[in-house]
């Protein structure tokens, strides 16, 4: 069994820095590990012009820790009012690498999202014709849809129809949660690809429900039944560079999670590639973790690949309850971090 695994250094494509205090206190958790990571804009309010992108990422720049060489990759956060030239403007300048559709009311801060998604066409064409990728929330939000049918219905309502009029679109379902979105990747052109999370290959429905109610692996789309949990774990370990990583890290402070009416959103930043490399260790394809990692990202969205390296090391070591975190005034931000109490495998070094 190795004890050192080195790895180019990887990248995370789907990331909540938030903004304020909250970014100050959870970027350098990110920072640490990444190189880049693709940051989702649904702040209040959400990120829809190219000056909010340029802004954003100026926050983001002053908020890294002295000598950090993470680069944040900004998205623009589709509404029904979207400006396709405003787009392009972003896209052709390098402020922005992709858009995010979150259907309206889907999720966190998605008040202001897409409420008729096939009204986008004007938009979708513009995408495709500059190769500027679309980042899905990949649920459907009609209320007499079960939640747990929200992405496999998506897909039958929304996705496949408008792959099918834009065949040339550069898309991922992000955070994919079922065997329906493996599949439906798996049968596609290599235009669709597909990000999977540290919990989604952990934790299947049961957790939220584990001898009471467990508001801190709550998050959207929601876990799903284990057999969905084994199909992403088989997509993410097969070595198809249609998957790749992306964390999702969502945090809520503690008080909005544990409330009666608490936030989705799992902050697994810290431990984030000792997560994935505890699964790919289980799974038995720790030769694959580098290339899920930092490879196929970079592919998909024509970047460099980074020439940095990491290491992780064989040291089991326990995922501390609690987070105090602070922001740059040192006031305390109390998280609680994804595996808190538990022990993983590799350490980063
Ligand atoms: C995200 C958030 O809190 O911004 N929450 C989550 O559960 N993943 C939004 C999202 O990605 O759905
Ligand atoms: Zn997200």
């Amino acid at each position: 069994m190795p004890t050192e695994l080195s790895l180019r250094q990887p990248d995370d494509w789907h990331v909540h820095l938030r903004d304020g205090a909250m970014l100050e206190a959870v970027l350098p958790a990110t920072a640490r590990q990444f190189a880049r990571a693709i940051v989702m804009p649904n702040l209040t309010p959400p990120v829809t012009s190219v000056a909010a992108a340029r802004a954003y990422a100026g926050r983001i720049r002053e908020a890294l820790p002295p000598g950090s060489r993470f680069e944040p990759l900004l998205t623009a956060y589709l509404t029904d009012h979207t400006d396709p030239a405003e787009l392009e403007r972003g896209f052709r300048a390098g402020v922005w690498v992709a858009c995010k559709l979150y259907p309206a009311r889907a999720t966190t801060n998605a008040d202001a999202g897409v409420s008729d998604i096939e009204a986008l066409t004007p938009v979708l064409d513009t995408l495709e014709r500059i190769g500027m990728p679309l980042l899905l929330h990949g649920e459907v939000t009609d209320p007499s849809i079960d939640i747990f049918d929200r992405e496999a219905v998506f897909i039958e309502r929304h996705l496949a129809p408008m792959l099918q009029r834009h065949p040339g679109l550069k898309a991922v379902l992000e955070h994919i949660t079922t065997s329906d979105a493996v599949a439906f990747v798996r049968a596609g052109s290599g235009e669709l690809a597909a990000t999977i999370t540290p919990h989604h290959l952990h934790i299947n429905r049961n957790a939220m429900f584990q001898g009471g109610l467990r508001p801190d692996f709550y998050c959207l789309p929601v876990a799903k039944r284990e057999l969905h949990r084994l199909a992403l774990r088989a997509a993410a370990t097969s070595g198809d560079p249609r998957f790749f990583l992306g964390t999702d890290s969502a945090p809520h402070s503690r008080g909005a999670k544990e409330s009666a009416c608490g936030c989705a959103g799992i902050f697994n930043a810290p431990f984030a590639i000792e997560s994935y490399a505890a699964v790919f260790e289980q799974e038995q394809a720790l030769d694959r973790l580098e290339a899920f990692a930092s490879e196929f990202g970079p592919s998909f969205y024509g970047l460099p690949l980074n020439s940095g390296r990491i290491t992780l090391v064989r040291e089991p070591r326990q995922v501390p309850r609690r987070l105090e975190l602070h922001d740059s005034a040192g006031q305390p931000v109390e998280l609680v971090p994804f595996h808190s109490g538990e022990t993983l495998p590799w350490q980063l070094s």
